[in-house]
C-alpha cells in the first residue's frame, strides 16, 4: 500500500478515537428535518465538506451505499428517507471509525424514535475494492474521501462506484476542488492530503475522471468557498484558494456526442414567437429559463441568435431542463 494511504488510515484512526471538530473540513450547517435529531457526537465528527444528501435522489426507497462513514451523520440522514433494515450500507477501511460510528448510531437510536441501528449495515472495506455486488446500488455517496486519492487510486475508486451502481444509479459526492496549480511539496505532503487540503483537482479534471469511467450525466449542484493555504502557514509562495463542490454522477449511457454536464447554465428565448424549437429536443418557452447542459449551451450559442440568452455556469444545478 502507498505511504499516503497508510497516513490517511492513521489520520482517521486518530479522528475516530478523539473527535476533532473541523479536523478535515470546514463546519457546514447541520441540517435536521422534522423528527430527525443529529447527536452532538456526529456533529463533532462531521468530516465532510458539503452535503451528499439531496431529497430528490431519495424517492422510492433506494438501496444506498456510503463509502468513508466518518461519524455516521450522513448515513443517519439517508436512513431518514429510507427507514428500512439494511437500507444503507456503510463501508470504511478504518476499524476505529467503524466502531465509533456504530456507537454513534446507538446514540442516534436513543434520540430518534423512528431510527434503528440495523437500518445501517457497516462493512469493513476499501473504496478501492468495495465489498459490494455489481449493479446492486441505487444511490452511492462519498464525502471528502476521493480528493485524498492520487490519480491511479481515484480512477480505481470511481470504477468501483460505477461497478456497484445499477444502470441509471447515481454517485453523489462532495469534495474540495482547486483551480490553481499546487506545488509538489503541497501535493506530496501526506498529512495535508489526508486532511483534504492538498489533493484537490480543478473542477474540469474532477468531472473528466467521472466521464472517463462512463458516467453519462453529471450535475454540479453547489460550489462553495472552503479553505485557503497561505504562504505564512503552508509551503506555498502564493495564496491558494480551495472550494468545495457537490456533484452527482449518473450511470446513464454515454451519449454519442459526449456526456451531459450540467453546471447551472440556462437558456432564455426572448424573440417574437411563443417559443423557440431547435429541433434537437429543446423547446424554449418565451421568457422562461430552461436549464441546459454545457453541450446544449454550446450548440445554442453557435446559432448566434440575437433572441436567445445563455447564462454563465452558476454551479448550482437543481434538476429539470434538458440535455
Ligand atoms: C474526510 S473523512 C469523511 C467522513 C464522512 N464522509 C464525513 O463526511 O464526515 C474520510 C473517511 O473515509 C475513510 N477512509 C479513508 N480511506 C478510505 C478507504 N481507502 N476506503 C474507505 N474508507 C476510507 C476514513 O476512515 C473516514 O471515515
Amino acid at each position: 500500500m502507498s505511504n499516503y494511504l497508510e497516513t490517511t488510515h492513521e489520520v482517521y484512526k486518530e479522528a475516530a478515537l478523539s473527535p476533532d471538530i473541523g479536523l478535515c473540513c470546514t463546519t457546514n450547517p447541520i441540517w435536521e428535518l422534522p423528527g430527525l435529531k443529529i447527536p452532538k457526537i456526529m456533529q463533532e465528527m462531521n468530516y465532510g465538506c458539503g452535503s451528499t444528501v439531496h431529497a430528490r435522489d431519495l424517492t422510492n426507497n433506494p438501496k444506498m451505499l456510503y463509502v468513508g462513514v466518518g461519524g455516521g451523520m450522513e448515513l443517519l440522514q439517508f436512513s431518514y428517507f429510507n427507514r428500512q433494515k439494511g437500507g444503507v450500507i456503510g463501508v470504511d477501511v478504518v476499524d476505529e471509525m467503524l466502531e465509533a460510528s456504530r456507537k454513534n448510531f446507538k446514540e442516534a437510536e436513543l434520540q430518534n424514535e423512528w431510527f434503528k441501528s440495523d437500518f445501517v449495515i457497516l462493512k469493513k472495506g476499501d473504496a478501492l475494492n468495495l465489498p459490494v455486488e455489481n449493479n446492486s446500488i441505487d444511490v452511492a455517496a462519498q464525502n471528502c474521501l476521493f480528493n485524498i486519492f492520487k490519480s491511479e487510486e481515484l480512477k480505481k475508486a470511481i470504477a468501483e462506484m460505477y461497478r456497484v451502481l445499477k444502470p441509471h444509479g447515481r454517485l453523489v459526492m462532495s469534495d474540495p476542488t482547486c483551480e490553481q496549480t499546487m506545488n509538489d511539496d503541497l501535493r506530496n505532503d501526506e498529512r495535508l492530503r489526508a486532511l483534504c487540503l492538498s489533493g484537490s483537482l480543478p473542477i474540469d479534471a474532477y468531472v473528466k475522471a467521472l466521464t472517463d469511467e462512463g458516467f453519462g450525466t453529471i450535475e454540479i449542484r453547489a460550489r462553495k468557498p472552503y479553505r485557503v493555504l497561505d504562504p505564512k502557514n503552508y509551503a506555498t509562495k502564493e495564496l491558494i484558494y480551495i472550494e468545495s463542490i457537490e456533484v452527482a454522477a449518473i450511470k446513464d449511457p454515454m451519449p454519442d456526442d459526449g456526456p451531459c454536464i450540467f453546471t447551472g447554465k440556462a437558456a432564455i428565448y426572448f424573440g417574437g414567437n411563443d417559443y423557440f424549437d431547435d429541433h434537437a429536443g429543446h423547446i424554449l418557452l418565451k421568457n422562461q429559463p430552461l436549464a441546459i447542459c454545457d453541450k446544449t449551451a454550446a450548440s445554442l450559442s453557435s446559432l448566434k441568435r440575437d433572441d436567445i440568452f445563455i447564462s454563465e455556469s452558476t454551479f448550482h444545478y437543481d434538476g429539470g431542463g434538458c440535455c
